[in-house]
Parts: structure tokens; C-alpha cells; sequence
């Protein structure tokens, strides 16, 4: 299949990974590139410029194939190191970057010179236009559905991608809520080049999480997860747990008095006792309404091997005998 997605990033399948915190990590992301999508190292989770050098040099030894590198701009006091993480990425040959979080204006032209391809994520058209217009190559467009940050808008992607497609240029790919052929094939349908995956991915063989995690996503139905931190205005879709209904918990009770201080115990650092050691009751961490239609934990290869073959039978097989 051949998309403005896949020409633009060099790619075989219109199918990209998601950054994820304390889950994109080389193996998962040289196994999507090596499967024909797109792999994506999430900058952050390595906690310094030097270490995400060594965690590219990594992810080059396990696949020959483009992979990119995700870099979050966090609303914060004290930012990260976001120059020598810039560095890391330039130094390391890498020529797809996906951004996420803030404008990421201040940092596009020495992505730019060194001929690396910004995919920015957004939740909303504006921000889309914004990001065409200050010269990103491509979005990635997450939905409400969506593991992780939705925004505060809340228009779920059966709206928001065909608005997407009214307005943009450049080309874009669907995010949230994208777990198999038929997301794919409804992606295309309603304008966008590709698909993002984010929770469909930790499910797979090669996600380098505790099984637990795994487990947890495979058990979880649609009805699973929360929106937490409304009220802070930095929306975040989480599966449902003890840590989470103590944060709901606390959000009612304190009303539009609540603090980032006061949910500390249930959101700061809590990636890695869940994702490395499977403490599941540990805190909040993100997971996508998806959830309900992911049951199996395939190798990377097996799920867009299989995303891909029945994309192919529904366009050429159902959509197309529907015309009679
Ligand atoms: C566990 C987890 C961690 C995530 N961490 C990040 C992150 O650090 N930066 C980012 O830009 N997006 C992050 N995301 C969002 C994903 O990249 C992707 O946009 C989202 O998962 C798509 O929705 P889906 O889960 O329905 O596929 C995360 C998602 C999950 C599930």
C-alpha cells in the first residue's frame, strides 16, 4: 500500500508506533521498523541526552529500516535537557522525529537543516494548521479515544479526521483507537494517510513491559479506562485501577481547588514500578478505549502482517462487491 505516509518517511506499511513512556524503547521500535512500520524510541523515558545517544545506537544495531525518535514538550519549571536531546537525535542519524506536547516551533529548524521529518501529534484541527503552518511535514491526529492525552476538546476521530481532512495540506495519520485492519481501512476513508498506534503495540511480543501489563490491556474492555487530571486542564486517559479511583476520588473532593501536589503519589514516576515490574495498582498510567478489541499478544510482525493482509481483503473483498 502506498500513501503520502509511507513516501514521505521511506516506509513500507502506512502504520507508525506511537512514543510511550517506559515502553518505546529499542526493541519495540526496531520490531515495528523491521515489520515495515514505523518505530518510534520515546526521548524522554531515557533520562539523559547521552543515554537516548546510546539507546538510538541501540535500535540501529537491531534494524537497518527508518525508525524515529519522539520528543514530548512538557509545560515545566524545570525542562528537560531539550538542546542536548535535539543533539542526541542529529548526532545519531536519525531523520523522522515525532513531536508531542507544546509548539514545537523553536526546535524545527535544526531538525529541518539536518533533514529530519517532524510528524507533530495534536488533538485538535487548530492545532494541526498550526503545526502545517509552521512547517512540520506531517501529524498525527489522536482522537478523545485516545491512550494517553486527548487534549480538552473531545471530538472522537469519526469527526475529527474528516474535519482534519478539510483543512490540512500536509499529509496525516489517524491517532487513537487504531488496533486493526479495519481501523486502517476507516482511517484512509476518512482522509488520513496512515494510522498511529500506541496500545495496541504494548500488547505484542516484542514491548519490552512487564507481562502483567499485557495481560491487563488483553482483560480491559472498552468500558475500561478514565479521564483523570480534568480539572488541571492536562487530561489524561488511563486504565482504571485503585491508584486511579483514589485520584477521581481526590478530584471530587477537592473540586477546582485540587493541585498538581496533591495527586503526586498516583502520577509522578510511576512508569516504571508498572511497566518494569508490573505493579499494577502503582499509579495511573495510560491506556486507550481500544483496549476492548485487542485480545491476542502477537509479535509485531504477526499484527501488521495481519493489519495489512485484511486491509486488503476488506478494500478489495467487502467495500468493493458492496458496488455491485
Ligand atoms: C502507556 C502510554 C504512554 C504514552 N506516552 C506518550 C509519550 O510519552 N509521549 C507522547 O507523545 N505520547 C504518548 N502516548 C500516546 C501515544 O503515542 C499515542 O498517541 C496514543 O497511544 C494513541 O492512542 P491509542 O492508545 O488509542 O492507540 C502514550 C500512550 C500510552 C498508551
Amino acid at each position: 500500500m502506498k500513501t503520502r505516509i509511507t513516501e514521505l518517511l521511506g516506509i513500507e506499511h502506512p502504520i507508525i508506533q506511537g512514543g510511550m513512556h517506559y515502553v518505546g524503547f529499542a526493541e519495540l521500535a526496531s520490531a515495528v521498523s523491521n515489520a515495515g512500520g514505523l518505530g518510534i524510541i520515546t526521548g524522554l523515558t531515557q533520562r539523559t541526552p547521552e543515554l537516548l545517544a546510546k539507546e538510538i545506537a541501540r535500535c540501529r544495531e537491531l534494524t537497518s529500516k527508518p525508525f524515529g525518535v519522539n520528543l514530548t514538550f512538557l509545560p515545566s519549571v524545570t525542562p528537560p535537557d531539550y538542546p542536548g536531546y535535539v543533539q542526541a537525535i542529529i548526532d545519531g542519524g536519525v531523520k523522522i522525529v515525532e513531536t508531542a506536547g507544546n509548539n514545537p516551533q523553536k526546535w524545527l529548524p535544526a531538525l529541518r537543516e539536518n533533514g529530519i521529518k517532524v510528524i507533530h501529534k495534536c488533538t485538535s484541527v487548530r492545532h494541526a494548521l498550526k503545526a502545517e503552518s509552521i512547517g512540520c511535514d506531517a501529524v498525527s491526529v489522536d482522537g478523545f479515544e485516545c491512550g494517553g492525552h486527548p487534549g480538552e476538546d473531545d471530538i472522537p476521530n469519526m469527526i475529527l479526521l474528516p474535519r482534519a481532512a478539510e483543512e490540512l495540506k500536509i499529509p496525516f495519520v489517524a491517532s487513537g483507537g487504531m488496533a486493526d485492519a479495519r481501523s486502517l481501512v476507516a482511517s484512509l476513508a476518512l482522509g488520513a494517510d496512515g494510522m498511529n498506534m500506541g496500545t495496541r503495540f504494548i500488547a505484542t511480543k516484542e514491548a519490552p513491559v512487564h507481562e502483567r501489563v499485557k495481560q491487563a490491556i488483553v482483560a480491559a474492555s472498552e468500558l475500561d479506562t478514565r479521564l483523570v487530571m480534568r480539572p488541571l486542564r492536562n487530561t489524561e486517559r488511563v486504565l482504571k485501577n485503585e491508584a486511579v479511583e483514589r485520584l477521581l476520588e481526590k478530584e471530587r473532593a477537592l473540586g477546582a481547588n485540587i493541585k498538581f501536589e496533591d495527586i503526586l503519589p498516583e502520577v509522578a514516576g510511576v512508569y516504571p514500578a508498572i511497566m518494569q515490574r508490573g505493579e499494577m495498582e502503582a499509579g495511573a498510567w495510560s491506556c486507550g478505549m481500544v483496549a476492548g478489541l485487542i485480545h491476542d499478544v502477537p509479535t509485531c510482525k504477526e499484527l501488521i502482517d495481519r493489519i495489512m493482509a485484511e486491509a486488503e481483503q476488506l478494500i478489495r473483498g467487502r467495500l468493493s462487491t458492496l458496488l455491485g
